[in-house]
């Protein structure tokens, strides 16, 4: 448009603001219709950025002695995030979470209260296998509790359940016990957000002790009413 162009413009809006009396004018600037599609890419590059962050990490022993980055699995755009501890033997073989024992009997726990796996999305605290399957030092969990941090407000969920006492700590510190704060919804704060999350035994520990499976039976239950009351779709 020339200024000619602009001053016609112009003084065509101001009489017609005038003929009719109105306080509006028509603007020339494109209609932005496309709002949808860059949010769903955006979402994928932090991810992406994410992963990329956490591959690069430097003088991390678990990097050092793992064989593959364990960063997710399931459905990004999910309004449930389960978080575990860290990658075991299978895990660090195929570059997945939770595909081993304890992998097997969390799918069996989810389905017991209607959920299939794939419609969820599953991380760990820290994204290498520690040494020996050993529990990641407090030192590790902080470090990586940043990336974590960062991955829950990526994922954004409406539920986020923490499974066994490394995940509880990573986000609430070690001055609580899972065994009296499981089974409680509690509220965390991430960069300004709430999320309601639920604290739980982990499966590798309901392998060891098989008569802790009815408190998790519980949690279950009450992870299924609030989905039900929020009308999560899954
Ligand atoms: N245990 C975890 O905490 N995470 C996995 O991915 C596998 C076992």
């Amino acid at each position: 448009m020339t200024l000619d162009d602009k001053n016609q413009n112009d003084i065509l809006n101001s009489e017609l603001m005038e003929q009719n009396d109105i306080e509006f004018i028509f603007s020339d600037k494109p209609i932005n219709r496309f709002k949808t599609k860059p949010i769903l890419e955006d979402k994928d590059s932090q991810l992406l950025n994410l992963r990329d962050e956490i591959a690069n990490i430097s003088n991390c022993e678990l990097k050092n002695s793992a064989t593959n980055l364990v960063f997710s699995d399931g459905n990004a755009n999910s309004k449930i995030m389960i978080v575990g501890e860290g990658p075991g033997q299978k895990e660090d073989e195929m570059g997945k979470p939770f595909v081993g024992d304890a992998g097997l009997l969390l799918n069996k726990m989810l389905k017991a209260i209607n959920i299939d796996r794939e419609s969820i999305y599953i991380t760990n605290v820290v994204n290498f296998r520690p040494p020996n399957n050993r529990k990641p030092e407090p030192a590790e969990i902080n470090r990586y509790s940043e990336y974590l941090r960062k991955h829950i407000s990526i994922i954004n969920p409406k539920i986020l359940i923490l499974m066994g006492s490394t995940a509880m700590e990573s986000l609430f510190g070690t001055k609580i016990k899972i065994s009296k704060e499981r089974g409680n919804w509690k509220e965390v704060i991430i960069n300004n957000q709430t999320y309601l999350t639920m604290i739980t035994f982990h499966p590798a520990y309901l392998l060891r002790q098989p008569d802790q499976k009815k408190y998790s039976w519980a949690d279950l239950k009450q992870i299924r009413k609030k989905i039900d009351e929020l009308k999560i779709r899954l």
